[in-house]
């Protein structure tokens, strides 16, 4: 099979870990008989430099015409680098918000799973661990807050900036159907989460997820409050199967999760559209503090380009030999820095694509 794709180094660490990530592809090409076709554009701050924009009409054209994308992160320092002093819009995440709505990639797909080797790098006790968790985060990802109207005005002499929290029932129906949709293949179980004691987006919410389980009869629905969720997940984590929820809500949980998990650097993430088109990017940042230094963790990366085989390319094999390799390296005691513990053996970057890639058969 022939398979395009674009790549999106981005900034600081991107371009060390998509570099690891299309290594663990090739290998799978070299497997399984498939080719992939990389063309690599610029977003973020990289772009910025380069073109004075996050991301050019261009790229977006390029990307578009791919059929998946592969990226690694974008942004820098916010506190000294001079991408930010330039309007919100021309900033280096305005590139990736704006990928996200011109592709329509409304639904992401975040999987936060606990290998019982990484106990250790789990910041929760053993009792609350129990037997692990397996979860995936469903974040509606092109509506909300992220792309509601917003602005900065000066009223009675004061300051005020405004931000609105809009969905309409389609937006909340399509991405309700994702999260059922994938609960049936998984153990059955959504949790809807949102605010619904307060905003009338999360009522309006709660509605139409309803309707939406009506069609699934099969899948057990609960609802949970935001604030409730985020003390369950460090609580109770094993409760979790599907967690569905909006934008912001899901932006800020899926970091808590992944925390969980042991690093930021196991989360994988890919976002969908209605077709079989999708991005694939670790949930982290580009960290340009440990940019160049061969220290970050590639494994969320390599995990978004295992989902990319399933679910842009339907090829679930190739995705599991992946997967297997990741838990073999783990087994066998290889850590990246922000998962390390006592007896493993330390590797950098480089070295930890080295050895997936070749656990891959
Ligand atoms: C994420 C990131 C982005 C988001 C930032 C970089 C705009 O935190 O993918 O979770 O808030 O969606
Ligand atoms: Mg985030």
């Amino acid at each position: 099979m022939d398979c395009t794709i674009v790549t999106i180094p981005g900034d600081g660490i991107g371009p060390e870990i998509v570099r690891e990530a299309c290594k663990v592809l090739n290998k799978a090409g070299e497997l399984f008989g498939h080719t992939f076709h990389y063309t690599e554009v610029l977003m973020g701050g990289c772009s910025i430099d380069a073109h004075g924009v996050p991301l050019t009409a261009e790229a977006l054209a390029t990307a578009k015409q791919s059929q998946a994308i592969l990226l690694g992160a974008v942004g820098g320092n916010v506190g000294n680098s001079r991408w930010y002093d330039v309007a919100p819009d021309l900033r280096p995440e305005a590139g990736l918000l704006s990928i996200r709505k011109n592709l329509n990639l409304f639904a992401n797909i975040r999987p936060a799973y606990l290998y019982k080797e990484l106990v250790d790098a789990c910041p929760l006790k053993k009792e609350i661990i129990g037997d692990g968790f397996d979860m995936v985060i469903m974040r509606e990802l092109t509506g909300g807050l992220y792309f509601g109207e917003r602005h900065t005005e000066e009223v009675n002499g004061l300051r005020q900036a405004t931000d609105t929290l809009t969905y309409n029932e389609e937006e909340i129906r399509r991405i309700a159907v994702k999260a059922f949709d994938i609960a049936m293949k998984r153990k059955k179980q959504v949790i809807s989460v949102d605010k619904a004691n307060v905003l009338d987006s999360s009522r309006l919410w709660r509605k139409v997820v309803e309707e939406v389980a009506a069609d699934y009869p099969e899948v057990t629905l609960s609802h949970m409050l935001v604030d409730n969720c985020a003390m369950q997940l460090v609580m109770n984590p094993g409760q979790f199967d599907v967690v569905l929820t909006e934008n912001m809500f899901g932006d800020i949980l899926s970091d808590e999760a992944s925390m969980i998990t042991g690093s930021i650097g196991m989360l994988s993430s890919a976002s969908l559209n209605e077709t079989k088109f999708g991005m694939y990017e670790p949930s982290h940042g580009s960290a340009p503090d440990i940019a160049g230094k061969d220290i970050a963790n590639p494994i969320a990366t390599i995990l978004s380009a295992a989902m990319m085989l399933r679910y842009s390319f339907d090829l679930d094999q190739e995705a599991a030999v992946v997967e297997a390799a990741v838990q073999k390296v783990l087994t066998e005691g290889y850590r990246t820095v922000d998962i390390m513990s006592a007896g493993c053996t330390l590797v950098g970057t480089a070295q930890m694509g080295d050895l997936i890639a070749a656990r891959m058969n």
